[in-house]
């Protein structure tokens, strides 16, 4: 994989239009950031969620034509703030407080919360139904996640106390191919893009994804980013885990029915053993560890599972709701490879 540099995708409106010009210029230089910002609905926002998604992709990765400076120049974290502060109260208003009952034993809590995932069935339509360009698609709005596999919850490492820690290490160690490049995981999925035909650079596909995609990703970025939501962050990806194992089968799957090889599965079948025992370590190390030392999070590790539920559950449905319409699930189709 070639390291990361991403180009400043085109602006979707005046808050990504503001981000991208400041950017171009040197940090910080007498800027008046806009706000407070106004959205009818933030989780599927384009251009709030554009603008989110490069604010935190200044931590990950290198961006054409801006310097580095940035990434802790503040009126670009107050503008950020701005930013997710809507982003922030639209995901909590879909989710119910913890009970006392769920907070007396948050591994079993969130089992249960999984059960009810309330996402509609997509990798079992993927199984049975899915079409290799709507596999082309799924693969493209995963990337903007899988191509930087693991990271976002690796901020939360040194927020977090011994028990948990190991646990979030020996998932983590898996994720980043146990001291073997080829077989981390971001590497993995590059090679499934490769495969399909597709561009595995990191961020080549951003300008296609729309805003409900980017929230997924900027969901589990704010999270790791936050000291305060190392709760959240935890039970992100606990309930990731959680609910890894079968739907990367159905993918598998899909994929072998439309005569794909293990190039491309690998990826797909390395989750379904790997998460298996990662949803284990993840429910009652990390989350039920992280819960027994700080019982103050446990409250918010229940969020946070709850929160990948439902901005999961928004993008799913767009996919599903678009191909019902005949359409594409992209901002612009791509073309299918010879
Ligand atoms: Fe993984
Ligand atoms: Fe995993």
């Amino acid at each position: 994989m070639a390291r990361r540099l991403i180009e400043l995708p085109a602006p979707r409106g005046p808050l990504s239009e503001w981000l991208f010009e400041a950017l171009q210029g040197p940090p910080d230089e007498g800027l008046q950031v806009p706000g407070p910002i106004d959205s009818a609905d933030p989780i599927a926002d384009e251009d709030l969620q554009l603008a989110l998604y490069v604010a935190y992709e200044i931590h990950y990765a290198a961006i054409a034509g801006v310097d580095e400076a940035w990434e802790w120049a503040p009126s670009l974290l107050a503008f950020r703030a701005e930013l997710e502060r809507p982003f922030e109260a639209a995901v909590a208003e879909l989710i119910e407080p913890a009970s006392e009952g769920e907070l007396a034993s948050v591994g079993a809590a969130l089992q249960e919360i999984i059960a009810e995932d309330p996402g509609p069935p997509l990798s079992r339509y993927m199984e049975t139904q899915g079409t290799p360009a709507q596999m082309r698609e799924h693969v493209i709005h995963r990337s903007a996640y899988q191509l930087k596999e693991a990271d976002p919850h690796s901020w939360a490492l040194p927020r977090l106390p011994p028990r948990p820690k190991a646990a979030l290490l020996e998932v983590q160690a898996d994720e980043y191919g146990g001291g073997s490049a080829e077989r981390m995981h971001a590497v993995l999925f590059a090679g499934t893009m490769e495969a399909l035909g597709l561009d595995p650079g990191y961020g080549a596909y951003v300008e296609r994804l729309p805003g409900v995609t980017l929230a997924t990703v900027n969901l589990m970025s704010g999270f790791g980013l936050h000291r305060r939501r190392r709760g959240a962050c935890v039970g992100h990806l606990a309930a990731f885990e959680m609910t890894s194992s079968i739907p990367n089968r159905r993918y598998g799957n899909a994929l072998r029915r439309l005569g794909y090889d293990r190039e491309v599965t690998h990826f797909y079948d390395e989750h379904v053993e790997a998460d298996a025992v990662h949803e284990n370590i993840a429910a009652w190390d990390l989350a039920g560890g992280l819960a027994a030392g700080e019982p103050e999070v446990a409250a918010d590790i229940l969020f946070g599972a709850r929160a990948l539920l439902q901005v999961e559950a928004r993008w799913a449905t767009h996919l599903m709701d678009s191909w019902e319409r005949g359409e594409s699930s992209l901002r612009h189709p791509v073309a299918v490879p010879a």
